[in-house]
């Protein structure tokens, strides 16, 4: 059987504008990712994927691109993401761009050129401008709603003043909708994949890869029988598009990758991954499973029978730039990712984040075993936390205003790294400048300067726990097999005499049958595996 790299990669997410700034204006840069590359090298990933550093209004973080082939001010250069892909090979790395094809920003070149030509032009045929209802065309074209909150539909105003038509904006308004079924949109992307490909981008992150292809009709969602298919996502069209992609990536020596993020049930994500489409998706159901055995047990199964049956291999997520971060998670009763919804407090339920950070620890060391692949969102290799404490002024996320402010959105996850220091920014920036998002004062013990010497730190636990599995043979790719455990354990072996316990109940359990313990996520109790703790094990 053939093993490119990401079958099996550590891929650790690079959300850029929070990562390190170079430029001393409070915001991640190309030139800080640069300059901290060797922490990367010796966390010990195997590649990175960073997040759109495209030219971007930044009405979404950046998901809002203006212009595909060049680097947004911000972050930097052209030139320097090029000279980043070039370095980040000589470290060994492998870099995954992110690609954003659902929709555009409405200041990339086309959506003014669609407003300017007018209804029924070729520019038009670009998005999704429809008539609205009503007797003046007052109602938008059908009842579909934003991810961000509100309609999906904006009423424009004509070049000759008069309100106009409508388009289809799944999230911001600033996002407006491609419409796939048109043959100009699928070249320019072609385009833009060898773009990056020439640059030697190993692979694409799919942004909403189950969105592009669209019932045609538009359909009204309350006219939907229970159980039909949704009309804007997991439709059949995508199929088309996605067997075009993998010729492009086919024609570019080594193993270029195709990673779709699919927020759909693995039954459904499946599908993506027939012959000759993606090579795999986000394993995302971790994200919405209880911290319990049984939960864990089941998705695990799933997605190796998947695996199985299609050939794309699992990609372990435990947390990204979207959702709660998993010590906080991990630290509330209901461990499943819901929405920011605020409570009176602006939290989503009281976490405790020393539960938390245990659990998370010993999550880290189950993702790292399990067959497949692993994302580490930065920041989670030092056990942060998720900032429930934003000052609501200070809320960036699209998400906030969208809701009438009844959802914050996903700043609390997306606050800069602490990287040294004992006070913000923590070395994030140079110059003292104050960083885009404000940082808790508390993070001076999380910053990597801090917990690069101790032992027993969440960064020391990340680099060991990476360096095994890139020792181990039977890490990564392969098989796996379950062994007896007590109901709330989860147990099973590697090839190569290797195991991973995980405890999940609330009393100690005796790890049996091995001839020494590689890693723990936790201190043992007198050789027992306490509540909440991992353990790998060297068996032959
Ligand atoms: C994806 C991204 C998210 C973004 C959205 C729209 O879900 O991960 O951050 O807001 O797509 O592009």
């Amino acid at each position: 059987m053939d093993h490119p790299w990401w079958r099996g990669a550590a891929v650790y997410q690079v959300y850029i504008r929070s990562f390190a700034d170079g430029s001393g204006d409070g915001v991640g840069d190309i030139a800080g990712l640069r300059s901290r590359l060797g922490y990367l090298r010796d966390l010990g990933v195997d590649a990175v994927w960073i997040n759109p550093w495209y030219v971007s209004p930044m009405a979404d973080a950046g998901y809002d691109v203006a212009d595909y082939r060049d680097i947004d001010p911000l972050f930097g250069t052209l030139a320097q993401a090029e000279a980043f892909i070039d370095e980040a090979h000589g470290h060994g790395l492998r870099v995954i761009v992110d690609i954003v094809p659902n929709h555009c920003s409405s200041r990339h070149p086309w959506f003014p050129a669609a407003l300017a030509a007018g209804p029924g032009s070729a520019e038009r045929a670009r998005f999704f401008f429809r008539p609205g209802k009503g007797g003046r065309g007052e109602v938008p074209p059908n009842d579909w709603t934003s991810s961000f909150g509100g309609p999906a539909w904006t009423r424009i105003t004509e070049a000759d003043g008069t309100p106009g038509q409508w388009y289809l904006h799944l999230y911001a308004p600033e996002q407006p909708d491609f419409n796939w079924d048109n043959p100009e949109v699928r070249a320019e992307f072609h385009d833009i994949l060898r773009f990056w490909l020439d640059r030697g981008a190993d692979g694409f992150r799919i942004d909403a890869a189950d969105r592009l292809a669209k019932d045609p009709a538009l359909p009204d969602m309350a006219s939907l029988a229970d159980g039909a298919p949704r009309p804007e996502r997991g439709q059949p069209g995508a199929h088309e598009i996605y067997r075009g992609w993998r010729r492009v990536v086919g024609e570019y020596p080594g193993d270029r990758v195709l990673v779709g993020e699919i927020w759909m049930d693995l039954q459904h994500r499946a599908a993506y991954h027939a012959p000759g489409e993606l090579h795999t998706s986000f394993s995302l159901d971790l994200l919405f499973s209880l911290w319990n055995a049984s939960e864990l047990r089941g998705v695990i199964d799933a997605a190796l029978e998947s695996g199985a049956a299609t050939g794309a291999p699992a990609t372990w997520v435990l947390s990204n730039h979207d959702v709660t971060r998993v010590v906080t998670r991990y630290g509330r009763k209901d461990t499943r990712f819901v929405s920011y919804t605020i409570t009176s407090d602006g939290s989503a339920g009281q976490a405790d984040l020393i539960l938390g950070t245990r659990r998370a620890r010993a999550a880290a060391l189950l993702t790292t075993a399990l067959p497949g692949g692993v994302y580490v969102y930065q920041g989670d290799e030092l056990g942060l936390w998720e900032v429930e404490d934003i000052p609501f002024e200070q809320l960036r996320d699209p998400v906030w205003e969208r809701s009438g402010h009844t959802d914050k959105g996903r700043d609390g996850c997306r606050v800069p790294l602490p990287w040294s220091g004992s006070a913000p920014p923590f070395g994030f920036s140079p110059d003292q400048a104050p960083p885009w998002l404000p940082q808790p004062a508390a993070w001076r013990r999380l910053t990597a300067a801090a917990q690069r010497a101790d032992p027993g730190s969440t960064l020391s636990l990340y680099r060991d726990a990476l360096r095994i599995r890139r020792a181990e043979p039977g890490l990564g790719d392969g098989p796996m097999t379950w062994l007896a455990s007590e109901p709330e354990v989860l147990a099973f072996t590697r090839p190569g005499g290797f195991a991973c316990v995980v405890n999940l109940s609330g009393v100690a359990t005796e790890l049996t049958g091995h001839r020494g313990v590689l890693l723990a996520s936790g201190p043992l109790d007198d050789g027992m595996l306490p509540p909440d703790t991992a353990a790998w094990l060297r068996t032959a």
